[in-house]
């Protein structure tokens, strides 16, 4: 080694002019990132700002649940204590799931490596010159994770009872099933998988204390969560899709380009 990269403290890294050393694709993952999400960043803004076609009884658009808003006939099974809004009614709501997402550890990895290219992989130098980690504006805002899963926490409830909802038919009588309710379903199953999986959640249950075996029950939380939050990565994303797919079928229902397929 030579004597300019022993440093006080030891040996200094190895200076290295190329970007990378590896030769495996690794741009293919934070490019897929980059595509993916900006597509979906895309269709949620178009559909959040649309404030139209979110109700196709008895179905309503996880984006606008619950609708607080002046919302159409049917479409309020909380009230409309924000009807005096001029805008969408998904844009009271939507800030609590998009806070969220914006703020979960697996997200930021994704969005620091796909689009601020910090770094764009292992291994793969960042084009930025400094560093200030999460510790200034805007990106202090991440340490809000733990209250967003509260209020997550919230909209899984309230999207738990639209699923329950979604067992009538169009005009509201129950014991009916349709294509819309396996989707709501299907969604509101990955929709609590991606946040009972969550760091935070693992942290509620099981964070801050002394001795495991003086607290049984939550020891058990945590090793479940535990064993959820392995797959946190894949319900991130299953249940990205299955959010904007829900909201795909009711708008098709609502704009009259599709029928609801009923099973009962
Ligand atoms: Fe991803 Fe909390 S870490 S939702």
């Amino acid at each position: 080694m030579p004597s300019s990269d022993v440093g006080v403290a030891g040996p200094s890294r190895a200076r290295i002019e190329e970007r990378t050393l590896r030769t495996d694709r690794w741009w293919l993952a934070p490019l897929t990132t980059f595509v993916v999400f900006s597509a979906f960043v895309v269709y949620a803004t178009w559909r959040a700002f649309s404030g139209a076609h979110y109700y196709a009884s008895p179905y309503l658009s996880p984006f606008y649940s619950p609708c607080l808003g002046d919302c159409v006939e049917g479409a309020s099974d909380f009230g409309q204590p924000f009807a005096w809004f001029p805008f969408s009614a998904a844009l009271i709501i939507l800030i609590f799931p998009l806070g969220f997402r914006m703020t979960c550890y697996y997200y930021r990895k994704a969005y620091y490596r796909a689009f601020w290219l910090s770094p764009p992989a292992c291994g793969v130098a960042e084009p930025h010159l400094y560093y200030s980690g999460e510790s200034r504006l805007p990106l202090i805002l991440n340490n809000l994770h733990r209250y967003f899963w509260y209020a997550a926490v919230l909209v899984g409830c309230v999207l738990t009872f639209d699923v329950v909802l979604a067992f009538r038919n169009a005009d509201h009588e129950w014991g009916h099933m349709g294509l819309g309710t396996l989707l709501m379903l299907v969604n509101v199953i990955y929709i609590w998988l991606y946040t009972l999986s969550c760091h935070s959640c693992r942290h509620a249950v099981g964070g801050r204390l002394r001795h495991f075996s003086k607290h049984p029950v939550r020891y058990k939380l945590w090793t479940w969560v535990s064993r959820l939050n392995v797959k946190h990565a894949r319900y991130a994303w299953v249940s990205l899709f299955s959010v904007a797919l829900v909201d795909l079928y009711i708008y098709l229902l609502a704009t009259g380009r599709i029928e609801d397929l009923r099973f009962f």
